[in-house]
């Protein structure tokens, strides 16, 4: 049975702790849901990041409002445009220096939005969709985990549709281009959301979580809550080992293609 969420989060307090959460793509949606819980569990120190200096304004004054009276919180912007590997080696150290010494506790990634059933490249040669949605979640989880940015025991976490298959996908055609034009909008839109899954499923699957001493583990979700639940002191026992999870909390597998040593390899 996966935990109650609602029930779990009553209990889960984290004022006096001093602990630091970043959300990448925190500005709006799901990212900003995430920092608002975050604050109101009495976060030391929250960190958005996104491009929009307007949205981010209006959620850190929401963020202030929600604090714990106790909490003291203290809530940063980090401006980053992670669509370019310039821009997130960037953005990694724009938020090397708003996090400190203290290390990242909750490192959460929401950044980008669904699909768009397009081609369009970046500077990089890569997709857009992609770049922002596997690109950037990787780069951005390696070099602040190599470049010592967590603290011990973080929970890094990011928030996709995980789980799916693209059984033909591959790594010479990440971008897809070779089915463009011999499928529906529709049907590409589908392909390109199988396909950042099925990258992102591999990568964390190929991540040396052994590389990092005190690093917990790196989680793919679809619900805002479980922030709260990872949160609790005893949510590994909760929640188990596993990597991935469905939005209700139940443990989710990958699909075929990630789960191919070969492929991965490959990738
Ligand atoms: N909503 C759903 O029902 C749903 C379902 C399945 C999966 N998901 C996944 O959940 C994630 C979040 O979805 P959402 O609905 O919360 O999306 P959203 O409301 O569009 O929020 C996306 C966030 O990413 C940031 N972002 C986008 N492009 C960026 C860039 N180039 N550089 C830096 N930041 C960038 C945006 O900030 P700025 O605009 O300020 O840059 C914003 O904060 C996505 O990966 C989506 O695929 C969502």
């Amino acid at each position: 049975m996966p935990p109650n969420t609602a029930k779990e989060l009553q209990t889960v307090k984290l004022t006096g702790q001093n602990k630091i959460a970043v959300i990448v793509g925190g500005t709006s949606g799901i990212g900003a849901a995430v920092a608002r819980l975050l604050a109101k569990l009495g976060c030391r120190r929250v960190v958005i990041s996104g491009r929009s200096e307007a949205r981010a304004e209006r959620v850190l004054k929401l963020l202030k409002d929600l604090a714990p009276e106790d909490s003291e919180i203290e809530v940063v912007f980090v401006k980053s445009d992670v669509l370019e590997s310039k821009g997130m080696r960037a953005a990694a150290e724009g938020i090397r220096e708003a996090v400190g010494d203290a290390g990242i506790d909750y490192l959460v990634m929401t950044q980008n939005g669904p699909p768009t059933g397009l081609i369009e490249e970046t500077a990089d040669g890569c997709e857009r969709g992609f770049a922002i949605q596997a690109v950037s979640r990787f780069a951005l989880a390696y070099l602040l985990t190599t470049g010592g940015a967590l603290a011990p025991n973080a929970i890094v976490m990011s928030v996709c549709n995980q789980g799916q298959d693209l059984p033909d996908l591959s790594v010479d055609d990440l971008s897809l281009k070779q089915r463009l034009g011999k499928m529906s909008r529709t049907g590409f839109f589908m392909a390109q959301s199988k396909r950042d899954s099925v990258v992102l499923d591999s990568i964390t699957e190929e991540f040396d979580y052994n590389a990092f001493p005190g690093f917990l583990k790196y989680i793919f979700l679809l619900a805002m809550k479980l922030i709260g639940i990872l949160a609790a002191p005893d949510a590994e026992k909760k929640l188990g080992t596993g990597r991935y999870f469905d939005y209700k909390l139940n443990p989710k597998k990958i699909g075929s293609w990630a789960s191919e040593k070969k492929n991965r390899e490959e990738l």
